[in-house]
């Protein structure tokens, strides 16, 4: 692999919330010495209105990445040659999600023989992998590993860099907390601590030691802000909430993305409380800029300014230019209304004119900053792309992170990993064949370059021969005798792989469910194989948290696979034959019914809250199911087999300027070396603001041999139990804690902390 430094992103194993708490200082490296680029301004003075908006426009590229047709408008000659035409007439600032380099010297050869020579910047949206594969970002974060998602970006950056990529529309770090949101499987899921560990890594990957790197992307944090929680998880809808909590719960990954100096922000397409994201001032400008020092660049999302009419906002297309820019989009993707009324919004006095050089000193800035003022085709060079894609070190990176993103769910009787010399009977929509492999969100790979898992299986088994495979059903519909078919194969078989779930578009953009269930052809097809009475492993195929049924939990083991990317069969089949152990732990709680949608284990406590064991009356509960998960938050199981003892708190008492060392002993009880991942939660119980039920402050992932136990420190100060006051700020409240130190976030007892009143002399936070 092209040379990536493997600093530990904050620099210790443990990882804790007053680590990612520390504000840094918020601003991107670009502008960070303060003061202009001379080039930057002798454009600015010599151009007109018209190349200012034009670089202030960016459009989809009119010839697209291998899936950009199903998420641009496909490609022409004639688009091909009127986006040549603008970037000569200097009215494209750069396109999006455009294929391959030679494409991208064709239109730069253009830009730099424009008026001014004003290069273009080439952006994409690589979410997880540009040719080399990764797991979807929400499997990577199960790996609970921030240092291998900044290792996957880095990756990814070198492959797109390869074929002329400058900046990326990634990391996606709004916290998803509604499963019924198809968006979530871009992200880090549902909490806050892991939310913005990942943030904060995945920029570093993308951006590298250096922008101007050859092989370095600038990032773009999206979608400013709380796009994830939209109203019935129904995407791109209203999200109405407190400004308390905006700041605690979906701010944070962002000003950890800032932090480690994100390029850019793209503006959400959602309103919140009555002002739509891309039109508000407040956020954009005020927040963004005024609060945190951001200094770079926001592009609006798809179109976004100009849907500002349909959100009922702006009156006609100058309107929504007008009202975007003044907010604090220096960017307009797609919709073309920059260019088509800037110069004219400022020739009439309704936008400054200083107002549009300092967008246009943004995005220069940026072209800078990535080396582009200095050599237009430094990304661009003939054969690159051929020689850095898909390399061995890559795809050997694809397979560790695949590894490391299988969550065990369950696994009765020691079931799995399965002895080898058995017959296995594979089946499943999601058996065999380069489908949903890569999963969504991903413009340039190809799931017919990736491991299916029969491919995956075949190579693991000592015997090939002893593996049948059958579809049994379709993803949403039943196939014509399939489930014959698969019942006569398990019961030829010893044991049954299961593979069903989610197809690939079930999730992402505006794939939003009512149901989080596997589909009902599919629950047929596990109900009829379970019968069979064979020993059933389920591999689940996901890019969201599902709620399981009594079918699919009637089966003794289960895998969730996610979307795994390039080595996805590989990577499931050795841990289903043990030369790979499950590591990973759930980013998202899977509920027990898909009704508690929104549910996270963080959620506040109610003051009727359902006691342990039977429902009872006029508490927080529904008829039928507790306020639970299914399974919590942070559960994962490894073939190691965890006892956790109590937590050990010392004396309990934290002096207000002191720490305090909390422990468990974890010993390991199985036959197998296994690694495990220790979470510390606090509740804080009573505070003037009411606080979640748990939150996650700290993790470690520590290795324990069989038979052995290990205790587990955390050292933590007032700062891991802050949280955000009434007035947004952040708060350290003198009191009584409960504090977990376990392996999920619904698993272990609490014991009890108390943090001591400053003394007279010290000062709050
Ligand atoms: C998505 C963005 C994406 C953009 C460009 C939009 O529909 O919301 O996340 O970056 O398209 O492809």
């Amino acid at each position: 692999m092209t040379g990536i430094s493997r600093r530990e992103l904050l620099g210790t194993a443990m990882v804790t919330s007053a680590l990612v708490n520390a504000r840094p200082v918020f601003g991107m490296a670009l502008a960070a010495a303060g003061g202009r680029d001379p080039r930057v301004e002798a454009l600015i003075a010599a151009m007109t209105p018209r190349e200012k908006a034009g670089q202030l426009t960016l459009m989809a590229s009119a010839i697209g990445g291998r899936a950009a047709t199903a998420l641009n408008p496909p490609g022409t000659a004639a688009g091909a040659a009127a986006q040549i035409a603008a970037a000569r007439a200097g009215e494209l600032t750069g396109v999006f999600n455009g294929e391959g380099s030679g494409w991208h010297r064709r239109l730069q050869d253009a830009a730099v023989n424009s008026r001014l020579g004003i290069p273009m910047i080439f952006a994409a949206d690589v979410i997880h992998g540009f040719r080399t594969i990764f797991p979807v970002p929400l499997a990577e974060a199960a790996s609970f590993d921030p240092g291998l998602a900044q290792r996957t970006a880095r990756v990814a950056a070198i492959e797109a860099a390869a074929a002329g990529i400058d900046w990326t529309f990634a990391p996606m770090v709004d916290i998803a907390r509604d499963s019924r949101w198809g968006r979530g499987v871009e992200g880090a899921g549902e909490d806050v601590l892991l939310g913005r560990l990942f943030a904060a890594a995945r920029v570093a990957g993308f951006q590298g030691r250096s922008l101007t790197d050859p092989d370095a992307v600038a990032a773009c944090a999206k979608h400013f802000a709380a796009y994830g929680a939209g109203e019935a998880g129904l995407d791109y809808n209203s999200v109405d909430m407190s400004e308390r909590t905006l700041r605690e719960i979906y701010f944070p990954p962002f000003e950890s993305a800032l932090g480690a100096g994100a390029a850019s922000v793209m503006a959400a397409f959602n309103e919140i409380s009555g002002i739509p994201a891309t039109a508000n001032h407040w956020l954009l400008s005020d927040v963004l800029r005024g609060e945190w020092g951001f200094r770079g660049l926001v592009v609006s999302d798809y179109t976004a300014d100009e849907e500002l009419i349909a959100h009922g906002f702006a009156r006609d297309g100058r309107d929504a230019a007008r009202l975007a820019f003044l907010a604090g989009v220096d960017m307009s993707m797609q919709s073309g209304l920059y260019l088509a009324h800037l110069p004219e919004l400022v020739a009439s006095g309704a936008v400054p004119v200083a107002r549009l050089d300092e967008a246009v000193r943004r995005v220069l800035t940026l072209k800078a900053a990535v080396g582009l003022l200095d050599d237009p085709f430094r990304r661009l060079g003939a054969g690159r792309e051929r020689r850095l894609v898909r390399r061995p070190a890559h795809l050997a990176l694809a397979l560790e992170a695949a590894r490391r993103a299988i969550v065990l769910l369950k696994n009765d009787g020691n079931l799995l990993p399965l002895a080898q010399g058995q017959r296995v009977a594979l089946i499943g929509p999601f058996a065999a064949g380069a489908h949903d492999l890569i999963g969504p969100w991903n413009v340039y790979g190809d799931d017919g370059e990736a491991v299916d898992l029969a491919t995956g299986l075949r190579a693991a088994l000592r015997d090939p021969a002893l593996l049948t495979v059958a579809a049994g059903s379709g993803v949403e519909a039943a196939l014509p005798g399939g489930i014959g078919a698969a019942v006569a194969a398990a019961r030829a078989a010893d044991v049954v792989v299961l593979a069903i779930g989610e197809a690939a578009n079930m999730s992402g953009e505006a794939q939003s469910r009512t149901d989080v269930t596997v589909p009902a052809p599919q629950r047929d097809l596990v109900r009829a194989v379970v019968a069979t009475g064979k020993p059933v492993v389920i591999v689940l195929t996901t890019g969201r948290a599902l709620a399981l049924d009594d079918a699919v939990l009637a089966a003794p083991a289960i895998l969730v696979s996610w979307f795994l990317g390039s080595a996805a069969g590989t990577a499931i089949a050795e841990t289903l034959v043990g030369h790979s152990a499950p590591s990973g732990r759930l980013p998202v709680s899977f509920p027990i019914e898909s009704g508690q949608e929104p549910y996270h284990y963080d959620h506040k406590p109610t003051g009727r809250p359902q006691p342990p064991g039977a429902l009872q009356p006029y508490k927080a509960r529904y008829r039928t199911v507790p306020n639970l998960a299914r399974f919590a938050f942070g559960h994962g199981l490894t073939y190691g087999q965890m006892v956790y003892g109590d937590p050990d708190v010392g004396g309990g008492e934290l002096g207000w300027n002191h720490t305090i060392d909390v422990s468990v002993l974890v010993t390991n009880t199985g036959k197998t070396d296994a690694s495990e991942v220790v979470q510390v939660y606090v509740h804080a119980r009573s505070a003037s603001v009411t606080q979640p039920v748990r939150r996650l402050i700290a993790f470690r992932r520590c290795r324990i041999a069989p038979g052995t136990s290990e205790t587990v420190h955390f050292v933590l100060d007032r700062k891991d139990l802050g949280f955000t006051g009434i007035d947004g700020r952040a708060t350290v409240e003198p009191g009584r804690f409960d504090i977990w130190i376990a392996p999920s976030a619904e698993a272990g007892q609490p014991a009890q902390i108390e943090l001591q009143p400053p003394i007279a002399s010290a000062s709050a936070p």
